[in-house]
């Protein structure tokens, strides 16, 4: 018996359904805002602020008060963002190669030792920390989406191995949604030196570093007290070295105006070396700009999420830099015994390699000719790894946990 009459169960059902209906409508029709509403919901207060200003302390000096951050939201996919390149010269330095590596980035180029340059600084004094202050404090109120402070040459040593020490490329391929997300991001990956235990305020004296912290000795509680009066003290201060950096206009307006002026006004008074006063600041920017005494991003984050260079997490980017350090030892090595023959040369004394030094030179010459092309094959496959935003999203930082399976390496 497939088919049979219709079962009183279902006309009870229909009868309800059509009382249902009935009911809903004539419920909508009084109140009509429910369907016909488009007008954005009260804004309620969540706690995190979404708006640009966080809310100040009443006193924007008072230090004792530690200021609240927040990440940033990025604009969706695709989307563009402004950026002004802030960065210090003096007027005999030259410039020309970002005018033609960088010629669709806008420029604040300061010319500390002339006083009528468009953009000018009080007193040349302070080193970078002058300028990016300074740019601070006269363009609070009209800031770029994103702010990039560097130093005027091409090529550093401290810039990012992977990107040829080159500031042009890491120009070119920072990503402003990091920088918005995050707030501030130093933009050197590595974190020697910096990382993660750098400046101690209490180091004792017989332990100082004059050679890679000359500025630790006059880091002292007394400079900090002046700096962030009331303001506990870190641990250490710590970020990778060498104070190039970008920063959301949001993060910015996140600290009071009146602290870039106060922090300027130090610089201008105090009377410590310019060569410290200006490396005080190099490790102190991540305080003022997330409240973290101690910032050092994960390097394959700050890469592969920074600059679209993923080796695909953190053990193979470790991997890839110790068989470079491997490499460069071997360099090294073959690279001192020329050297020893071209001395010898420059003495106008006759030199030859004895046999074993001959065998070791050819030795060293084959490996290093085994590992450069590895090496290089190795971060091609990074780069374009780094493409693809699945990749790049797999190796960035986390502090949610709703997504945490989604790019787990099985
Ligand atoms: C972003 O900028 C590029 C280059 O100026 C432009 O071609 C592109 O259309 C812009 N994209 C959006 C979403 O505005
Ligand atoms: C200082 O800046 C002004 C304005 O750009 C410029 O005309 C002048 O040549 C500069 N002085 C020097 C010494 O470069």
């Amino acid at each position: 018996m497939l088919a049979g009459p219709p079962r009183l169960v279902s006309a009870v059902t229909i009868l309800l359904l059509v009382v249902f209906v009935w009911w809903y409508f004539s419920i909508l029709q009084k109140t009509p805002s429910l369907i016909y509403d488009h007008s954005p919901p009260p804004k309620v207060s969540s706690g995190i602020p979404t708006t640009e200003k966080s809310p100040s302390p009443v006193n924007p000096l008072d230090f004792s008060t530690p200021l609240k951050f927040f990440p940033g939201t990025p604009k969706p996919p695709g989307s563009n963002y402004s950026r002004i390149l802030v960065l210090p010269k003096t007027t005999d330095e030259d410039i020309a190669w970002i005018h033609s590596e960088l010629p669709e980035v806008p420029l604040a180029v300061y010319e500390v030792d002339n006083a009528t340059a468009e953009y000018h600084v009080p007193k040349n004094k302070g080193r970078e920390a002058m300028v990016y202050l300074t740019y601070l404090i006269d363009h609070y109120d009209s800031l770029p989406d994103t702010v990039l402070f560097f130093h005027s040459h091409r090529y550093a040593w401290h810039n990012n191995v992977l990107m040829g020490l080159d500031t042009a490329q890491a120009i070119r391929r920072l990503n402003l949604a990091r920088v918005v997300r995050l707030g501030y991001m130093n933009t050197r990956c590595h974190h020697d030196p910096g990382c993660p235990d750098w400046i101690h305020m209490d180091r004792p004296a017989i332990d100082f570093d004059f050679f890679r912290k000359p500025e630790e000795i006059y880091y002292r509680k007394s400079v900090w007290e002046e700096l962030n009066p009331g303001a506990a003290i870190p641990p250490s201060l710590s970020q990778p070295c060498c104070a190039q950096f970008a920063v959301s206009r949001e993060r910015v307006r996140q600290v009071p105006r009146e602290r870039f002026i106060h922090y300027r006004e130090w610089l201008l008074n105090t009377p410590m070396d310019d060569q410290f006063s200006g490396r005080i600041f190099e490790y102190i920017w991540q305080w003022i700009f997330t409240g973290n005494g101690v910032y050092c991003p994960a390097m394959n984050s700050c890469y592969c999420d920074g600059y679209g260079i993923c080796f695909g997490g953190a053990a193979k980017f470790a991997e890839w830099f110790k068989t470079m350090d491997e490499r460069n030892k071997l360099f090294e090595e073959f690279d001192g015994y020329n050297k020893e023959k071209q001395a010898a040369e420059n003495e106008g004394r006759k030199f030859e390699f004895i046999p074993e030094t001959k065998k070791r030179m050819k030795e060293l010459e084959d490996k290093i000719h085994e590992l450069d092309p590895a090496l290089e094959k190795l971060r091609t496959e990074a780069y374009k790894r780094g493409e693809d935003p699945k990749n790049r999203e797999a190796e960035t930082e986390t502090y949610d946990d709703t997504h945490i399976w989604d790019h787990v390496n099985q």
